[in-house]
């Protein structure tokens, strides 16, 4: 997900601190499972479930090239709202999660996630050396600043056990310094981001104002009316159809052209 630029400094660049604290204040009653404030905040919750199945589809995957075994201790990084740790406990995994928000991870517990869930950054890890057997990452380290995304990487390495295993799903961007076992693209979504494309590309502030706005978290959650309405109901169409076929798209189309790509890599 690139965050829609809300929060920003009075530079006016992205200030990520702030604005992870408002999503998880604005939109942690907008859907059900918890999923608007760690996916697309603004988006209708039927469109943020079918992110996650895809994620979801992605991560079972991963761990399955990873071969993690049952009671491994596994910890989240940037945790959110807590839907992996969550997934990895009823997978047996000794699941913990982290995360800079004490927002997301209120609403993490309010989800009833019993794995145990600390607040501190990503580039400071309060653990030991080697104390995980497993470190995932989903979409934590595209939002932290490029000077020190090497530094919370080096965290997670420094944490894992050797031989442990690092998931990472992220924008696609080169990672260093452990052995990559093997990487794949996941969300393809060809269609729904065709789209997508061709509403932004539309002169004048029509439909392109639709997804300026649906884009848009400043606010909070806002009824679905006008164009907006319209936007969203025909990506429920397009979304659906890439959803469909994103099984597909995986086989045929290079990696590359995913919007992220998972890593499994060895320490
Ligand atoms: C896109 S959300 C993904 C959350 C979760 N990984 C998931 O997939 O549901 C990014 C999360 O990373 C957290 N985060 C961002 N920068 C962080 C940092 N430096 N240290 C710890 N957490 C951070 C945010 O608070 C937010 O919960």
């Amino acid at each position: 997900m690139k965050p829609p630029g809300i929060s920003e400094n009075p530079a006016g660049s992205y200030a990520p601190r702030k604005y992870w604290a408002d999503v998880a204040e604005k939109f942690q009653s907008a859907d059900a499972a918890g999923f608007a404030p760690v996916l697309h905040p603004d988006a209708p919750p039927w469109f943020n479930q079918l992110i996650d199945e895809l994620q979801f589809r992605a991560i079972r995957r991963a761990l399955a090239v990873a071969e993690i075994p049952p009671g491994a201790r596994v910890l989240d990084v940037g945790c959110g709202t807590g839907r992996w740790v969550r997934r990895y406990r009823e997978n047996g995994f000794r699941a913990a999660g982290i995360d800079g928000q004490y927002g997301m991870l209120e609403r993490a517990r309010a989800q009833r996630t019993e794995a145990p869930l600390l607040a501190g950054d990503a580039c400071h890890l309060p653990f030991a050396d080697a104390a995980f057997d497993a470190v995932t990452d989903i979409t934590v380290v595209q939002h932290i600043a490029a000077s020190l995304q090497r530094q919370a990487l080096g965290e997670m390495l420094r944490v894992l056990r050797p031989g442990g295993r690092l998931i990472l799903m992220e924008l696609i961007r080169g990672k260093d310094g452990a052995t990559l076992i093997d990487w794949f693209g996941q969300e393809f979504v060809l269609l729904d981001r065709l789209f997508v494309r061709m509403v932004q590309s539309l002169p004048g502030r029509g439909m392109r104002g639709a997804s300026t706005i649906a884009a848009s978290s400043e606010a909070g959650p806002r009824p679905m009316v006008g164009a907006r309405r319209v936007y969203w109901e025909l990506r429920h169409v397009t979304a659906q159809l890439s959803a469909w076929a994103d099984p597909l798209a995986e086989k045929i189309c290079p990696a590359r052209l995913a919007t992220h790509g998972v890593f499994v890599l060895r320490k």
